[in-house]
């Protein structure tokens, strides 16, 4: 059997009669840019996640950028975040001028360790960028304890986390701000590159919206130069009709990650994804650790199984941060991680017979 990563299409499939209406109706006012469409789903999503207000934007790197402008996060700040990520999380903390800081994740999970970000502190720090990889809340709690200590802004990475919950709370609500992508392939994905950045500052939240559309204050007047990262119309009416099913999608993925841990449970050698205590994870992706990894994912390949590396190497390693000088064994938990990590198939509509296919293969390796 061929079991794909991914299979947007599968998921897609049902929505795009809806789809092709509102696309159709955008066509015919020619409202591309700023149409209705983008409100219709700033307020949709802002009343889903449950806060004030949110601004849709071109995608989650500019963002995590445009945030931190806003806050006037710049040169000679510091701001920390982990080093088991997409590149865009620290990409977005150079675009501002500010210097990267890398702590290591907690030991057994994959986010940030709040005890190593405390070490990380100096009077130049002034932001964390927590990230809810995979879909898995990191340790929110602390996380800010430790911010509210020292005067520190929190922006949670929730590019892959849209409806993750921490303790009964919408990942993206606790922090000084959040930063979502739509990237296509992520839990809520749209055609194309997408993005939001939310908070409960509602002021913050209108300097972003400026620094997004030129920096405008009206349509002819400019207060400050900012870029240009508005979310198209199409996109916003596309993501309207999908917020609606992305609970339910959310849920299918949780039912895949059961069957996973129910199926896998059993194996040696495999190390499956954990929790912590009182979250829901919504598993943008399902990354199990495995000593061979590479072998794995070759024997896995033979069998028609598609499979993901999130992310194959630390960034403390790659060759943009050399000049850091961070050697082999800096950050130990996270290289472990990147050295171990294989995302299994995960997406809404993954059938059990594909998720049994997936584990009796991984089952019949791990008993060579
Ligand atoms: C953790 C994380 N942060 C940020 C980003 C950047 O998102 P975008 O592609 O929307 O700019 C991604 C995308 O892959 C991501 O996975």
């Amino acid at each position: 059997m061929k079991v794909p990563f991914a299979d947007l299409f599968r998921q897609f499939k049902p929505l795009v009669p809806e789809i092709q209406i509102a696309m159709n109706s955008i066509i015919e006012r020619c409202a591309f840019i700023n149409g209705p469409e983008v409100q219709q789903f700033e307020r949709h999503m802002a009343k889903w996640i449950g806060l004030p207000e949110v601004c849709g934007v071109s995608n989650c790197t500019q963002a995590l950028e445009m945030t931190m402008q806003a806050l006037a996060i710049g040169p000679g700040d510091e701001v920390i975040t982990v080093p088991n990520t997409a590149f865009p999380t620290t990409e977005a903390i150079n675009l501002t001028g500010a210097r990267v800081v890398f702590a290591d994740i907690t030991p057994g999970y994959f986010s940030i360790d709040p005890a190593q970000i405390e070490k990380k502190i100096t009077s130049k720090t002034k932001a964390i960028i927590p990230v809810h990889l995979y879909g898995i809340p990191a340790d929110m709690n602390a996380i800010l304890a430790i911010a509210k200590k020292h005067s520190l802004y929190v922006i949670e990475d929730c590019a892959q986390a849209q409806g993750a919950r921490y303790k009964g709370t919408y990942v993206g609500t606790m922090g000084t701000a959040s930063c979502f992508s739509f990237f296509p392939s992520k839990n809520l994905g749209t055609f194309g590159d997408g993005g939001a950045m939310a908070s409960a500052d509602t002021g913050l939240i209108k300097k972003v919206r400026m620094i997004a559309n030129h920096g405008r204050i009206d349509k002819y007047s400019h207060l400050i130069v900012g870029t240009n990262s508005r979310l198209d119309t199409f996109k916003a009416a596309q993501l309207s009709i999908c917020l609606n099913h992305l609970d339910a999608w959310n849920q299918q993925r949780r039912d895949a990650a059961v069957l996973y841990e129910e199926l896998l449970t059993p194996y040696k050698g495999i190390k499956l994804p954990r929790v912590p205590e009182g979250c829901e994870a919504i598993w943008h992706v399902y990354a199990i650790r495995h000593a061979k990894r590479d072998e794995l994912t070759a024997y896995l390949k033979k069998q028609g199984i598609d499979t993901g590396l999130h992310y194959p190497m630390p960034l403390h390693f790659q060759p943009v941060y050399e000049s850091m000088g961070l050697q082999k064994g800096s950050l130990p938990e996270a290289e472990a991680a990147c050295a171990e990590v294989l995302s299994l198939p995960m997406f809404p509509g993954i059938t059990d017979d594909e998720i049994q296919w997936v584990s009796k293969a991984i089952g019949d390796f791990c008993k060579q």
